[in-house]
């Protein structure tokens, strides 16, 4: 089951532009474009008559034409013309998904369009900054939402799945971070003090010693991310709250379900520092890629698995807290749901 009430990522802003984008979201095909005010339209991506997908046809100012007999539909899924005929049949209509576009982020909600509030959309400020730079990054990923969620609410696997990359250490897991529940979200804030810096980290700056690290982030209902982290160099007050001369980074990541067993993943990892400096954004870019790819690698491999395994039960470890937490506010979002009537793809 997947939650439709709340605001998922549907994509980046660039990847809607003059063309009509297609992207299945929860079972769901969806035709994105923009209207010629430069709005964002989202619509689902089969015909009302016959079923054709709507991103193979051909925008026509603010409206969409189907190019296998050419109805034509606007932006709010009515259609307004048919070919040969001149009575619109009431049926003949889409459904169009309430979107927001915000931070070069387009959000979407899946669910009942009256419930759709903005304010609901998670904080994602660094993805929009001129102050903070990055190069945005995705994945379709071959494994259930929940499972890249949970990868995302334990970063104990950090030194074990990214040694040579994110990790470098494997005390990562023996520092308990602490885990706080809030409304649809859970928190988690994790210091790793006196510690070597990571691959990545060494990359873009040098380190002499040893570093104080620290991954302060909410995991937002249904799959947001938004993460304040840095490392500088031990003895200087990071803990303290001294932030000085610091490698500081504000990433935001989002996990979208593409369907009950696969998945779309948008992530970027804005910094602070020297960000006119191509060079460096794309060592980030890179190495985040490289150490991203590990997870896939891993959390694919664990759901061919969990698929095979049938009726099996998962052994829980105290590294788990996060996962219970979050697993609990998502099973709340769905009665919710069943205790309301939940809008279905049309
Ligand atoms: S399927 Fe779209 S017009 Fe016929
Ligand atoms: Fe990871």
């Amino acid at each position: 089951m997947l939650v439709r009430n709340c605001w998922y990522v549907a994509a980046w802003s660039h990847e809607v532009a003059e063309q009509l984008f297609s992207r299945t979201l929860l079972g769901d095909p969806v035709c994105f474009f923009r209207n010629s005010l430069g709005e964002v339209v989202a619509l689902a991506d089969r015909c009302a008559h016959r079923g054709a997908p709507l991103s193979k046809g051909r925008i026509e100012g603010d409206s969409v034409r189907c190019m296998y007999h050419g109805l034509k539909f606007d932006s709010t899924g009515r259609c307004h013309e048919i070919p040969g005929q001149d009575r619109i049949p009431p049926q003949a209509c889409v459904r169009s998904y309430p979107v927001i576009e915000r931070d070069n982020w387009i959000w979407i909600w899946m669910g009942d369009a009256e419930n759709a509030d903005p304010a609901r959309i998670p904080p994602t400020w660094s993805l929009g900054s001129a102050e903070w730079a990055y190069k945005p990054g995705y994945y379709r990923y071959a494994a259930p939402h929940m499972l890249i969620c949970d990868n995302l609410l334990d970063f104990s696997h950090l030194g074990y799945v990214h040694p040579t990359t994110l990790g470098g250490t494997e005390n990562i897991a023996q520092k308990r971070p602490t885990v706080t529940r809030g409304d649809g979200v859970v928190r988690v804030e994790r210091w790793l003090t006196n510690e070597v810096p990571a691959p990545f980290h060494t990359k873009v700056a040098s380190f002499s010693g040893l570093v104080d690290r620290w991954h302060f982030y909410d995991f937002h209902v249904p799959g947001v991310l938004v993460m304040y982290s840095g490392v500088q160099a031990t003895g200087t007050g990071a803990p303290e709250g001294h932030i000085k001369d610091a490698l500081e980074f504000r990433s935001c990541q989002a996990v979208t379900p593409e369907s009950e067993s696969s998945s779309h993943y948008f992530y970027a990892v804005p910094r602070n520092f020297s960000i006119e400096d191509q060079h460096i954004t794309d060592t980030i870019f890179q190495d985040i890629v490289d150490a991203f790819e590990e997870d896939r690698v891993m959390i694919e491999a664990q759901a061919r698995n969990l698929e095979q395994a049938g009726k099996w039960t998962m052994a829980a470890i105290v590294a788990d807290a996060a996962l219970g937490q979050f697993r609990w506010l998502m099973s709340q979002a769905l009665q919710r749901e069943a205790a309301t009537s939940v809008t279905a793809a049309s």
